[in-house]
């Protein structure tokens, strides 16, 4: 089983990025072959300014590997580091319907906000597909709102396949329902593009900054607080063991403590929760010279995987033969 996963270097990574798609691809690659990636053509659609592309790529590769993804285990690397993934969405954007592309959520969501939208932006999920099928990927762990952009890649992959013969698998998504969509400060899905993130390797003082700054009702101490739907339950619930977990819902249940002392607890199970993550993540970034080995390894592998994948496409299709 190959399993196969990006992320885009576009800010530091946070809780939603963590509990929706890191620690399931984490827990994944003991189980098979994987293959994880950052997204680096993808996030030139987004609001990076030039130049701050390198620095992100370098900082996200080092929360990933904090977050436990391990080259010894894993196939980790760049997605320009293999730029013939443009060769494949060119081949692949050929059997596209546009209204596939038209009905995406997160492009009709984007241009809703106002964004004035770019090619990239609308051929975005012709890219994605390009890299997972670049890779023979079995199965994609991604967190829900991803999910259409999988369901795109099966059906460009058909469509390839309905033109040229079986070239590719199908691929599937992995989506763990166990974290769902994971609430930011302000009860919106987290996300690094509406500012109401906790990241996951924030300095302590700073995590906890935003702890408290997490929105709540206007529930008295004394009162029971209501638990399904709020923010801190929809944190709280992802965190700690059984029991901690147990005794912070039964708080908000209860009554008699108020919104400022719940919050200090989420905080330390925050902290708590991430402790070990941050000390690796500290040794490894002492260690450029490692990191930037591994970086070359997993290059040199997806390369390898890539440059079988393309010589079928191109048989199939009949370029450079
Ligand atoms: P962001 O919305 O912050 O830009 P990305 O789009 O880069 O995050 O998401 C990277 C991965 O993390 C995807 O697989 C996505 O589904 C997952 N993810 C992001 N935010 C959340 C969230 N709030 N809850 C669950 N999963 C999430
Ligand atoms: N679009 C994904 C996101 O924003 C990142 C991504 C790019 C990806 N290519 C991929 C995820 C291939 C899974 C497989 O989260």
């Amino acid at each position: 089983m190959r399993y196969l996963s990006g992320i885009q270097p576009t800010g530091r990574l946070h809780l939603g990025n963590y509990f929706g798609m890191i620690r399931p691809a984490v827990e994944l690659q003991a189980k098979g072959e994987a293959y994880y990636f950052l997204a680096d053509y993808h996030a030139l659609t987004g609001a990076a300014s030039p130049g701050q592309l390198p620095g992100l790529v370098q900082e996200t590769f080092l929360d990933l590997l904090g977050c436990g993804v391990d080259p010894d285990k894993a196939v980790v690397f760049r997605q320009s580091a293999v730029p013939e993934v443009h060769e494949l969405a060119w081949y692949l954007s050929t059997v596209t319907p546009m209204g596939l592309l038209e009905r995406c959520h997160s492009y009709k969501d984007k241009v809703a906000k106002g964004i004035s939208p770019s090619h990239g932006l609308f051929a975005y999920p012709v890219l994605m597909a390009a890299d997972i099928l670049l890779y023979d990927a079995d199965r994609v762990p991604v967190g829900q709102d991803q999910k259409q952009h999988l369901e795109v890649a099966r059906d460009i992959a058909g469509k390839f396949n309905e033109k040229y013969g079986p070239v590719f698998k199908l691929p599937e998504s992995i989506i763990r329902d166990d974290a769902g969509v994971v609430p930011g400060v302000d009860g919106q899905k987290m996300s690094k593009s509406y500012n109401n993130t906790l990241e996951i390797f924030a300095p302590e003082k700073d995590l906890r900054k935003a702890v408290m700054g997490i929105k709540t009702d206007s529930t008295p101490v004394e009162a029971p607080k209501a638990v399904e739907g709020s923010t801190l339950w929809g944190l709280a619930r992802l965190m700690g063991t059984e029991g901690e977990r147990a005794e912070f819902r039964a708080k908000m249940e209860k009554g008699g403590t108020g919104y400022g002392d719940l919050k200090k607890m989420l905080a330390d199970m925050v902290l708590k929760e991430f402790a070990a993550l941050r000390n690796r993540r500290e040794e490894l970034a002492a260690d450029p010279r490692k990191v930037a080995r591994w970086m070359e390894e997993g290059k040199a592998k997806a390369r390898k995987t890539a440059e079988g994948v393309l010589a079928r496409v191109r048989a199939a299709v009949g370029t450079k033969s």
